[in-house]
């Protein structure tokens, strides 16, 4: 009779699940039942781009399989359109042939393209940027590979995932709706050159929180045509802060808006929160824009708008920046400044920064006292603003 009871209650709870309580995700590919090798010898980049196939074509949500172990991937694009929703489930790690040559001049490594509905959890993803860090420290090298690029994807929800070593950015999005990233982890030596963590472009509806960058360049920038992209929580350092630009690279570019960063800490970065621009004409804006409850600890710039931005003396062009700045805000930012110069407002002459508003903030020099200049920026202050020497 409790048997039977218990059969029952087992079947019951059988038809629930399969209604309820299962993931979406109903097939399971495993990439390596296509015949990828859990070793780092083994190329396994066809059977990865057949369970992508097979995942892609699915009637019905699919997950991919990573299982543990170490797989080498070359080169690859995963393209939509697809059926249905994608989950990539990645227990090991994958990682980047060591010769920096392989990626050729396509300037990725994994590309994920003209997609709708992906998923990607956990993972450790090994860029091997290091021969490539070395090629181009010596100079004469092809473009890097970007570890990991979305383009032309929406709905994409990125988490748990950890990128090491990229050989240029570790994430980059363009032309993308919707897309959010979690609990990464994305970490690179701070003298490997332009290793971003996350370079967004041309893009909307953007979340990064609760992760951990550390790279030797920006921990994330958004660049030209970017719209509502929140960030939060995040532990920059080392590495260049979490910025805005560079803007007005050429004379029509697409502005960036509707940005808020919020709740994280700047580790030794060179740059705590910075709005950049080149100095010369261009119709581009920077607008609606909140940098709020941000711990500075030994950072050289902590605040920082510049539009006098450039990269050696050879190439500037030493005009008045035509980016507009509207509507920034920073609130709640404390810490210490690695340099004298804890604020820094270099505005264009031809086009002030407007309404730009401090309000609470205390940001000391270890070695002496701090200073804030401004110059053509229209700025209001409220509560306590430390150092307040130009405002
Ligand atoms: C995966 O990568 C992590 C971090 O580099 C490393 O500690 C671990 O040993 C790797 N695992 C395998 C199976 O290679
Ligand atoms: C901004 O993005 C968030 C999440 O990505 C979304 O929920 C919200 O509706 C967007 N806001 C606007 C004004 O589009
Ligand atoms: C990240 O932000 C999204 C949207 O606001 C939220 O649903 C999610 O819980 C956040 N993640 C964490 C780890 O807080
Ligand atoms: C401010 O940010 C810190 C993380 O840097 C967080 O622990 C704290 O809860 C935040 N404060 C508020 C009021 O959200
Ligand atoms: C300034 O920007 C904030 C944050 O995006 C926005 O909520 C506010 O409406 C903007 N103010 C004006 C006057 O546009
Ligand atoms: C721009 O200014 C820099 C620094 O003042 C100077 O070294 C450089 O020669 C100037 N470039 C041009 C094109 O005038």
């Amino acid at each position: 009779m409790t048997y039977c009871t218990d059969n029952f209650i087992l079947l019951f709870l059988t038809i629930l699940s399969v209604f309820f309580i299962t993931p979406n995700y109903v097939s399971s590919i495993n990439v390596v039942s296509y015949g990828a090798k859990p070793n780092d010898k083994f190329d396994s980049t066809i059977p990865f781009q057949k369970a992508w196939f097979s995942a892609c074509k699915s009637k019905d949500p699919a997950t991919i399989y990573v299982p543990k172990g170490s797989f080498l991937l070359k080169q690859v694009t995963f393209k939509g359109p697809c059926t249905n929703n994608i989950n990539f489930q990645i227990d090991g790690n994958i990682t980047a042939p060591l010769d920096s040559s392989s990626h050729g001049n396509s300037g990725s490594w994994i590309m994920f393209r003209e997609l709708d509905g992906l998923s990607i959890q956990g993972g450790t993803l090994n860029g091997n940027g290091d021969n490539y860090w070395s090629c181009k420290k010596a100079g004469n090298c092809p473009a890097g590979a970007r570890s990991i690029s979305f383009s032309s994807c929406k709905n994409v929800k990125v988490s748990g995932l950890t990128s090491l070593n990229s050989e240029a950015a570790h994430i980059t999005v363009d032309h993308c709706k919707d897309i959010m990233f979690q609990h990464l982890e994305i970490n690179a030596p701070e003298t490997s050159p332009n290793t971003d963590g996350i370079d967004v472009i041309f893009s909307s509806d953007v979340i990064v929180n609760h992760s951990t960058i550390s790279t030797g360049d920006d921990c994330i920038a958004l660049i030209q045509g970017t719209n509502n992209v929140s960030i939060d929580h995040i532990t920059c350092g080392p590495g260049h802060g979490i910025g805005i630009g560079s803007l007005g690279t050429s004379n029509d570019e697409a502005g960036v808006e509707n940005v808020r960063v919020m709740n994280s800490i700047f580790k030794g970065t060179q740059n705590g929160v910075r709005i950049k621009s080149w100095a010369q004409p261009s119709n581009e804006y920077a607008r609606d824009i909140v940098f709020k409850n941000l711990t500075m600890d030994n950072v050289q710039n902590p605040i920082i708008i510049d539009q006098n931005y450039c990269t050696g003396s050879n190439n500037c062009p030493n005009k008045s920046s035509g980016v507009k700045i509207s509507n920034v805000s920073f609130e709640q930012i404390k810490g210490t400044s690695a340099t004298p110069q804890a604020i820094q407002l270099d505005c264009s002459d031809t086009n002030p920064c407007q309404d730009i508003k401090l309000h609470d903030i205390h940001l000391i020099y270890t070695k002496g006292s701090a200073t804030s200049t401004c110059k053509n920026a229209n700025v209001i202050t409220s509560g306590v603003v430390i150092p307040k020497s130009c405002l």
